[in-house]
């Protein structure tokens, strides 16, 4: 039951963290394409369909069967799992941040810089990167 739990988990994080990483780089392609174009109008569908298809369930998943687990391993004393937790809360609030910029660029209304968006592209690895850490080699 565990290892079904935690391989049902770890499948999910891999569609979510997918996601994170690709949505922002179609932001970034979104910023150099002509609004009211037919590149812009692909784009709009592109990022709505991996936002609603594939990002939100995945995020649900991911946390529905890291709880499930957390709850099998009576995980909620310990450091480690603190401290993921509050990565993952921060990995939740970009992909809401993403949500609200999908929602300008299908406005027309986008107002950030290509910049913007190669820069925000880096935080969801850098997260990532201490989350894997956090809960493979729990430090504390
Ligand atoms: C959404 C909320 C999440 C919760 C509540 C959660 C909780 C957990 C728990 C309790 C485990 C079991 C740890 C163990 O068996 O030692 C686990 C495993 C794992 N989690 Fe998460 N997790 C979440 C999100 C994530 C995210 C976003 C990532 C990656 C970016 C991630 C990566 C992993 C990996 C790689 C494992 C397997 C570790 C192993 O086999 O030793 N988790 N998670």
């Amino acid at each position: 039951m565990y290892e079904w739990l935690k391989a049902l988990h770890v499948i999910s994080i891999i569609a979510w963290m997918a996601g994170l990483l690709y949505l922002p780089r179609l932001y970034v392609y979104h910023c150099q394409a002509t609004v009211g174009s037919e590149h812009s109008e692909t784009l709009k569908v592109m990022e709505r369909r991996l936002l609603h298809a594939i990002m939100n369930p995945a995020m649900l998943s991911s946390w529905i069967f890291g709880l499930w687990t957390a709850f099998e391993l009576d995980a909620w004393d310990q450091g480690w799992f603190h401290a993921k937790l509050a990565m993952v809360a921060a990995l939740t609030v970009l992909h809401m941040m993403m949500g609200s910029y999908r929602k300008a660029f299908e406005a027309d209304a986008n107002t950030r810089s290509e910049r913007f968006y190669r820069m925000f592209n880096e935080a969801p690895t850098l997260l990532m990167i201490a989350i894997v850490i956090f809960v493979i080699v729990k430090p504390f």
